[in-house]
Formats: structure tokens, sequence, C-alpha cells
């Protein structure tokens, strides 16, 4: 692949390292035009996080009804003793890191005297999020290094750092997102990336109460109906289409046989969408849906297989008391 490999920020103790390939402007219009004419149509969920879309899931992890943002941070609040690292330097890779309000939790409760030791690597698709969780970071721990990377980790890890000992992170159940095919890729290649004496843990939703998970996605205020609604306006800025967000419905259900809430737009009547980028139209029945986001919900047996899948021994697994929320606690072996 083409990498611009341009370092981007660097300061005293933090760098951010451009892994991008150039050819992704050509590959996003080609994906999402490719959903658009498929049927059922989908639109994959990466692209619901714009500016708005970051915001809104910000008021999302906030809402009454939606558990699983406050479940996972209560349970990193008092998780770094129980990791039970030993270590002289460590480096914490988190993926998908966004505004690492999740890290920080996990950071704030390291003694200050092995900070010096640690370097943080956040990997995630968006330079602006990088830069601006880095510089955060950094006022809040200048004693630790920081070595961001912009880089789409579905298909690439082998950019991130080997000489120490690793603690990877995939929290806030990122993995629901993926069917279980992406998921198995994923965690194989994870697996691979992964050295004897490296460890991972794994934010996951955990099945229960259907009325519960449901309500998460369907608030009262609306948020997740805008939220979800919001990925037309990316889609228009993307490849030039003309959705109008009035004319769809917000809808989120489980799926029982799937273990999973999917998120659809339906479309409230009949319409032609064109499209800038290709100057192709897309047409749409009163009543068909769109396809924005599946979100997994596991069990102790998809933690097990997981750990299969990766290769990897299961150390732990750390819960609320009500079993919302799991942090799978992996290590990799000889
Ligand atoms: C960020 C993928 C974990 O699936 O709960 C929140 C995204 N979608 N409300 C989730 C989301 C609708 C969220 N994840």
């Amino acid at each position: 692949m083409n990498f611009s490999d341009e370092t981007i920020v660097v300061q005293n103790k933090v760098e951010i390292v451009n892994c991008l390939p150039e050819i992704g402007k050509q590959a996003v219009v080609n994906e999402i035009i490719a959903g658009l004419k498929d049927s059922p149509k989908h639109i994959s969920p990466k692209y619901f996080y714009d500016e708005t879309g970051s915001r809104l899931f910000e008021e999302i992890t906030k809402l009454d009804e939606y558990y699983p943002t406050r479940t996972e941070k209560a349970i990193l609040s008092s998780l770094w003793d129980k990791l039970a690292l030993e270590f002289d330097a460590l480096n914490i890779v988190e993926l998908g890191s966004g505004d690492a309000s999740k890290i920080r939790l996990l950071i704030e409760q390291i003694p200050k005297y092995l900070l010096p030791q640690i370097t943080y690597i956040p990997i995630d698709i968006s330079i602006d999020a990088l830069e601006w969780a880095a510089q955060e970071l950094t006022l809040e721990f200048p004693e630790m290094d920081i070595q961001g990377f912009a880089a789409d980790f579905l298909f690439d890890l082998s950019m991130i750092p080997k000489e120490k000992k690793r603690l990877f992170c995939f929290l806030g159940s990122t993995i629901g997102n993926f069917n279980p095919d992406e998921a198995r890729r994923f965690l194989q290649m994870l697996g691979q990336e992964m050295q004897s004496g490296d460890f991972l843990l794994l934010g996951m939703d955990m099945v229960k109460n259907v009325d519960l998970i449901e309500k998460a996605y369907n608030d009262a205020q609306g948020v997740t109906d805008q939220f979800n609604k919001n990925i037309l306006h990316v889609v228009n800025r993307l490849v030039g289409a003309d959705f109008r967000h009035e004319y769809f419905d917000h809808l989120a259900f489980y799926n029982r046989n799937k273990n999973r809430i999917e998120m659809h737009l339906r479309a409230r009547k009949e319409m032609v969408v064109h499209l800038k980028a290709t100057g192709e139209t897309i047409r749409l029945n009163s009543g068909e849906t769109i396809h924005t986001e599946n979100s997994h919900k596991f069990t102790p047996n998809d933690i097990a297989k997981f750990g299969q899948w990766a290769g990897l021994q299961t150390k732990a697994v750390f819960n609320d008391r009500k079993g919302y929320f799991s942090l799978a606690y992996y290590e990799k072996g000889n």
C-alpha cells in the first residue's frame, strides 16, 4: 500500500504519524456508492463520525438510556491493579482511541513514577481526534510519551512499535460493529501481530434484557435518531448526494437470532437521490430501508471464542455487578 507516512505533530513527547493510504478518498466514494446500489441498501457505521456525528455520539454516551459507556468506564476506573502488569517498560496501544476519554481513566491509576516508562500509542482513522486527544493527555500526563498513528486498524497493524511489552486496548464494544466474519479476521490479525507476553483488553457489551438494549438505541430525546440520520449528511458531502434526512425514519431493533441491535433509515416516501460523484441516480421505494449499523451483544461463550480465534489465553473477565458489560483480558502465551 502507498503510505504518505508524514509526521504531523512533533512536540517534546508527542508524535503523530499518518499511515492512511493516499488512495483513501476514491475507495470511500466507491464503497459508499456500492452500498447504496446494493439490495438491501447499506452504509458503513464508520461514516457516522464526522464532527457532528462525533458530538452526537458523545451526547448519546451521557443519556440515561445508554448504559454501555458509563458501565465500561466504571469498570475501567478501578482496573489497573487487577491487570497485575509487571514491567520495566510498557506500550499501551489503543485501537480506535477517539477522544481517549476511556484510556484516561486507566492511565490515571498508574503510579506517577511509572509514567516515564510508558508510551501511549493511540490508533484512529481521524487525525483530528488523535491530535486533540494527544494534546489533552500530554497536559494531564506530561511524563508519558505519546506516539499516535492515523490508520485503519482493520487492515493494518504492522506499524505498531514492538520493542516493549504491549497492552492492546479495544474498548467501547466497537468490535460489536463487526459482523462475525470481520471479527474473526480482525482477531486473527491482531493475535498474529501480538507477541508472547502481550495483553489484550477487549470491551464487550453483553446480551441482556432486550427492552433495556432497545431503549439504549431509541432514547426519549431522539439523540440516536439524529445520530442515525446525520450519516446522510456525511454521505451527501462524501459523494455529492442530495439525501434529505426529513424523508427518513430512525429504526433500531434487536435481532434475537443474531444477538444484535440493527439500525436502519426507512424512507417515508418514494424518492430519487442524485450522486454528483458519478452522475448516477439512486431510487428508493416508500418504506425501503438503508442499513446503517449492527451492534452485536456478546455472551461468555463469545469471550472464549474470541480468545481462540486470536490464539490468546483468557486471563480474566471484568464485569459490572449486573453483568451488562465485560472487559475481557487476554494474554498471548509462548
Ligand atoms: C460505538 C459502536 C459501540 O454500538 O452502541 C450508539 C455506536 N450507535 N448508538 C454502539 C452507537 C447508536 C456504539 N458503538
